[in-house]
């Protein structure tokens, strides 16, 4: 069963439960082995260079060597390897990512808490939110609402909040108390005789009713990413936020923004929250933040939500919540100095100059007969692939022609993320414009083949 996989991929097969995999097919096509990374590129076991097109899982925003990161893990390690920030202890580092991230924040924000993932960055302003409305003598305000298609972590809450069906299925979730309004992806859900206007105002008045429904005493926030990720590189309509604000403010419901993806410049400003004109009173992050060289996240919080954190304590005696890692000091370090070196590169100019070129190269095949759909903002975008492009109706989920695309993307050193049939970029952010010329040059050559495998599998191209 194995013969065709080399030992690192045996043994894998062996050993490794993967996350988010086909475990059964997983056994039969093995592992795609990196052994090392330089700048945008990943090496495979047979040396293979590939541009990571996700960078990572949306994560790696300065490639996969960049010394100063690496220095300043090794200099963190040597000076204090861990100490931790429970019982009203600390250390330097932590105060400074801290102070940092108040001071990048879009909007006035009080305090920072730090996880190690976006997972528990988002479980974490869940239990806030619970403690807080508590706080305020308010024990049914509990609810929080999320999207279709929305993707915020693993824990027990945060999947529950993903709008993804493989999160729930089986596992027994949703837990109560989380709701689901609609996705704001136009192109998929917008009706054919309505504006994006018109659609972001019937899904501010779909969010309304459903709070009126459920009511609005019961609802305590609704959470978004600005720009959908996993859910396939969303982007709502430009005055979606807007109206959605407006339903917000007028039931008392706060805004948790997850900026997991979409900070630290992906979008083409600093914060997703900027690129949609969004308010948030909760902001949560992880990825960017250390540009995935060591695991953490943290919760951006306002003033008032941390007020009643402040009463709560006193009345309990503890803020009874805190991971031993929670403000590790060496990944403090090295999130403090990704910041520099976002700055040093005035990253929001470069993602928005570069991103520009990787937008309109894709924009380039927007007549060819299998694309649906190119979107997209900064340094994220998609590429939707459809049965028909006139209608937009798409394949059926099997017929795998995104999963088919990839593996060709793979063949000529691309790596993509297929969601569906949206094939994902988020390459790092430090790429060159002659680095997107060639991930386009891939691009280009993985659509032609699969143009080619459908037309020999008898689809009309012409539709
Ligand atoms: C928007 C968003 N929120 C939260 C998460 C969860 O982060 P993590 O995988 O670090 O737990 C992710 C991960 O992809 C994400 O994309």
């Amino acid at each position: 069963m194995h013969d065709r996989l080399n030992s690192v991929q045996a043994r894998d097969v062996a050993y490794v439960l993967h996350p988010y995999t086909n475990l059964s097919t997983h056994v039969e096509t093995g592992p795609l082995v990196v052994t090392r990374g330089d700048g945008i590129y990943v090496y495979d076991t047979d040396g293979n260079q590939l541009i990571e097109g996700l960078s990572g899982l949306w994560c790696t925003s300065l490639g996969f060597s960049e010394q100063r990161l690496i220095d300043a893990a090794n200099a963190a390690m040597k000076r204090l390897p861990f100490f931790y920030s429970f019982f009203g202890r600390g250390h330097d580092v932590g105060v400074d990512l801290a102070e940092r991230l108040i001071s990048l924040a879009p909007v006035p924000m009080s305090k920072a808490f730090f996880t190690s993932s976006g997972s528990e960055a988002n479980d974490t302003a869940i239990k806030l939110i619970w403690y807080y409305n508590n706080a305020l003598g308010r024990p049914e305000k509990k609810k929080i609402i999320s999207r279709h298609k929305a993707y915020h972590g693993v824990t027990i809450a945060t999947a529950s909040l993903c709008g993804l069906p493989a999160n729930h299925q089986e596992f027994d979730l949703p837990i109560k108390n989380i709701l689901h309004t609609d996705c704001p992806h136009a192109y998929r859900f917008g009706r054919l005789d309505e504006t994006d206007e018109e659609f972001a105002t019937r899904l501010a008045d779909n969010l309304e009713e459903l709070i009126l429904e459920e009511e609005p005493d019961t609802v305590a926030a609704f959470i978004a990413e600005p720009i959908l990720g996993a859910g396939g590189v969303l982007v709502p309509p430009e005055t979606y936020y807007a109206k959605i604000q407006e339903v917000l403010e007028r039931y008392d419901i706060l805004f948790v923004c997850d900026e997991v993806i979409n900070g630290f410049g992906r979008t083409g400003n600093y914060w997703g929250a900027q690129t949609r004109n969004i308010c948030p009173d909760i902001m949560t992050m992880a990825k960017g933040l250390t540009s995935a060289y060591l695991p953490m996240g943290a919760v951006l919080i306002s003033d008032e939500i941390f007020q009643a954190l402040v009463a709560q304590s006193e009345k309990l005696g503890i803020f009874g919540h805190g991971y031993t890692y929670t403000g590790h000091p060496v990944c403090a370090s090295v999130a403090l100095e990704a910041i520099r070196i976002y700055e040093d590169l005035r990253i929001v100019d470069r993602v928005r100059r570069v991103g520009a070129r990787l937008r309109a190269g894709l924009m380039r095949h927007k007549d060819h007969p299998l694309v649906g759909e190119v979107r997209g903002v900064g340094l994220m975008a998609a590429v939707e692939l459809v049965r028909n492009k006139s209608t937009g109706e798409p394949f059926d989920a099997s017929s795998g022609v995104g999963a088919y695309f990839g593996q060709r993307s793979i063949q000529h050193g691309l790596i993509v993320r297929t969601i569906g049939d949206s094939i994902c970029l988020a390459p790092p952010l430090i790429i060159t414009e002659e680095q997107v010329d060639s991930l386009l040059e891939k691009f280009a050559r993985a659509l032609d083949d699969t143009a080619d495998m459908l037309t020999r599998a008898g689809h009309s191209l012409s539709a």
